[in-house]
């Protein structure tokens, strides 16, 4: 092979190195982790990114000269710069908050409540996460707007001509979709959503959750006014989401939290605000947190970067699916292939409870999620009250999935 060739060709996961970086599998039990959706277990090279930072480096940040003050600054700084490069987008459009439930909720009470009035229509997706909708939901009901769903299909698809013919009223003003779904893995279309959405004047609020600790993201090539996600799905610390803004549209959007540095000049009766991304960070914001999300940024380019973790997962994701079809009486909602889905498989096995299922998977060290998956009109939609979720992960091996399966006919054993 030449070296262009060498260069160029996508890179793989080295699996059993990337196993050997995660300390809860050196632990005697022999867990299979395969609740990576709910959130995902941390690499050592995160966890001692976010030792050093605030052991050595540590101080608040934006308001001090002293020596820590400056490289707590310069580390915060650089985080966002990491965080926001990895999704393609750009520092001035990337605001820290703690959750994407948070990003969602900023968006809904800022841009929403300044830009939806009555009559106006809101279109969202039935297989949105509850992050997703209850924010839409309680808005359009605060201004007497109406809060549409794209209906979700026998493979857990949306239908684009459904999405036109809402656009077709002229009163959509956003459009808020999942990129993966949580439950159904159904990848949405997002880059035609914004284009049919866009020329129909509405803007577009996507929920990256479960896309970005799963294939590559470039939020400017998808073009959506509002993109989210969550640091601790990819490999990175809790209490820490990201919100990218359109810039052009930063600037007409009011505060969301106030008080301290989101502020221009306080005086007893008024304030002025910050501009940018400022206005929206009030308070001490999550410096560890950052530094420790733009370290599993930086670990997921060192393993291959999301081309490789994509090309894993679906593998996996490939072999469950064949895997899964061989346990009698189990359906996997959402679409058949593993190319349309992110990493994961939600299922209902015939006269088990997905609670009942789950347990006895725990009994054999396999960790799945059972319920509703905080998707609970989802589940009404598709008339299954509850599912037993696997999610994967770049941990996850077809051995995993083998132990998954035999637990599956244990517990069918049991409960027969
Ligand atoms: C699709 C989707 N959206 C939103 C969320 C909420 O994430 P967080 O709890 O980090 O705000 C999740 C978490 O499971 C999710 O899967």
């Amino acid at each position: 092979m030449s070296d262009v060739a060498a260069s160029t060709a996508p890179a793989t996961l080295d699996v059993t190195a990337v196993r050997a970086q995660f300390p809860y599998l050196e632990r005697p039990e022999g867990i299979v982790y395969l609740d990576s959706g709910a959130s995902a277990q941390k690499p050592r090279p995160v966890l001692d990114a976010m030792y050093d930072f605030g052991g050595s480096h540590y101080a608040n940040v934006h308001r001090g000269v002293h020596r820590l003050a400056v490289e707590a600054d310069r580390g915060y700084d650089a985080a966002r710069a990491t965080i926001a490069a990895f999704v393609g987008s750009t520092p001035k459009e990337t605001i820290v908050v703690k959750s994407v439930t948070e990003a969602i909720n900023l968006v809904a009470q800022t841009w929403g409540a300044t830009n939806v009035g009555e009559g106006d229509e809101i279109v969202i997706t039935q297989m949105e996460h509850h992050a997703n909708l209850v924010p839409w939901q309680q808005l359009a009901i605060r201004k007497g707007a109406t809060l549409r769903y794209l209906e979700v299909d026998g493979e857990g698809r949306i239908d684009l001509g459904q999405l036109d013919g809402f656009l077709a009223s002229g009163r959509v003003k956003l459009v808020a979709v999942a990129h993966v779904s949580n439950v159904l893995g159904t990848r949405n279309p997002v880059a035609e959503i914004v284009r049919r959405s866009h020329a129909a004047r509405a803007r577009v609020m996507v929920d990256g959750a479960q896309a970005v600790p799963q294939e590559p993201v470039d939020v400017t090539a998808l073009g959506a006014d509002f993109y989210g996600w969550t640091g601790h799905k990819l490999y990175g610390p809790t209490g820490i989401g990201v919100l990218h803004v359109r810039r052009d549209l930063l600037a007409d959007m009011p505060p969301f939290l106030t008080g301290g540095d989101m502020i221009n000049i306080v005086d007893f009766h008024e304030t002025s605000w910050a501009g940018g991304i400022q206005r929206f960070e009030a308070g001490t914001p999550p410096i560890v947190e950052a530094v420790g999300l733009a370290a599993a940024c930086d670990w997921v380019d060192s393993i291959g970067g999301p081309a490789a973790v994509l090309a894993h997962e679906e593998s996996i994701t490939a072999y469950a699916l064949r895997r899964l079809a061989e346990v009698e009486g189990l359906r996997v909602v959402g679409p058949p292939e593993a190319r349309d889905r992110g990493a994961l498989t939600s299922f209902a096995l015939d006269g088990l409870h997905p609670h009942d299922v789950a347990e006895i998977l725990a009994r054999n060290e396999v960790c799945v999620r059972a319920g509703q998956h905080c998707a609970e009109p989802l589940h009404r939609a598709i008339g299954i009250p509850a599912t037993t979720r696997a999610s994967f992960g770049v941990t996850t091996t077809r051995e995993e999935i083998d132990a998954l399966i035999d637990a599956l006919a244990e517990a069918r054993r049991i409960f027969s």
